[in-house]
């Protein structure tokens, strides 16, 4: 029996929550690849099923996913590829996964762009996925088992272009408030950049930080923020730009 491998990078978690949901449509067991926290070669059998998630940053996939992804090789394996987004822009992420799947040595059968809250301006796309898009999902994971059932591969054209745009580090200050830190530490170990100073998470290096937010994510006693002049300026002109609802795509 075909095993299901979810495979994710999810700092603020509704990317996992996405592929949780593709997978829940699935009769089978199976692994779970966490590249916030997996970092190692993999290689997938020819039986599998992988559901792989990636957020995106600024237009591509994240630099630190990318990287870790690049180590989990198939076998021509059936992949089902996810850019999930926070109701801006995908630009250039979905086609930048498809590919490096199709470089791994998997059988890319189906993608999809998914919408999500947005994980740095949080009056963006708020609470979603919604149950709107969590219809769409599960109706787009039952066209996805009829693929798999055929043998067909993905044929759909994806958006976006091959030269990629580059990669962009975003301006905004993370900032840690002494004050709410309980010094558990959580942020330290979740850091897949290692910004976060070991003995002490009040000093985060922003040179080395991605603003991938998961350590906002995890953190318990919300201590964590972004912050800053340039944030501050851009917050309000972007969620009014944004406002707008997307809905999610298919391509099979
Ligand atoms: C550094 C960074 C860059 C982002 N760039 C984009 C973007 O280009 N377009 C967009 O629609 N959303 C963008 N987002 C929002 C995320 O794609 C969105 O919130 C997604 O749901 C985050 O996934 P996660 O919850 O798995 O971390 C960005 C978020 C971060 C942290
Ligand atoms: S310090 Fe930066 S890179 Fe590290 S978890 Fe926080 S946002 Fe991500
Ligand atoms: S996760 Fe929050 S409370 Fe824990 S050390 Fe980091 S900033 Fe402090």
């Amino acid at each position: 029996m075909s095993k299901i491998i979810k495979i994710f990078f999810s700092p603020s978690q509704t990317t996992k929550k996405v592929v949780e949901q593709i997978a829940g449509n699935f009769d089978s067991s199976g692994e779970t690849y966490d590249l916030l926290h997996f970092d190692s070669a993999k290689e997938f059998e020819k039986d599998d099923i992988a559901i792989v998630g990636m957020p995106v940053f600024a237009g591509r996939i994240p630099k630190r996913g990318r990287e870790r992804l690049s180590k989990l090789k198939g076998n021509d394996t059936k992949a089902i590829a996810v850019a999930n987004y926070g109701n801006a822009h995908v630009t250039d992420a979905l086609l930048e996964l498809v590919t490096i799947l199709k470089e791994n040595g998997f059988d890319v059968i189906a993608a999809a762009t998914t919408v999500s809250h947005h994980s740095i301006f949080d009056g963006v796309a708020v609470g979603r996925p919604d149950g709107d898009d969590i219809k769409k999902i599960n109706e787009f994971a039952i066209k996805c088992q009829g693929k798999i059932d055929s043998g067909e591969s993905l044929t759909s054209q994806i958006p976006g272009n091959e030269e990629y745009v580059a990669y962009k580090q975003l301006p905004f200050e993370i900032i840690c408030d002494e004050s709410f830190c309980s010094f558990c530490y959580d942020c330290i170990s979740i850091c897949p950049e290692k910004a976060i100073s070991d003995d002490d998470p009040v000093n985060t290096d922003l040179d080395l930080c991605s603003r991938c937010t998961a350590c906002i994510n995890i953190c318990p006693e919300d201590a964590r923020s972004f912050s800053g002049d340039a944030f501050e300026a851009k917050k309000p002109a972007f969620e009014e730009a944004n406002s707008e609802r997307k809905e999610p795509e298919f391509y099979l």
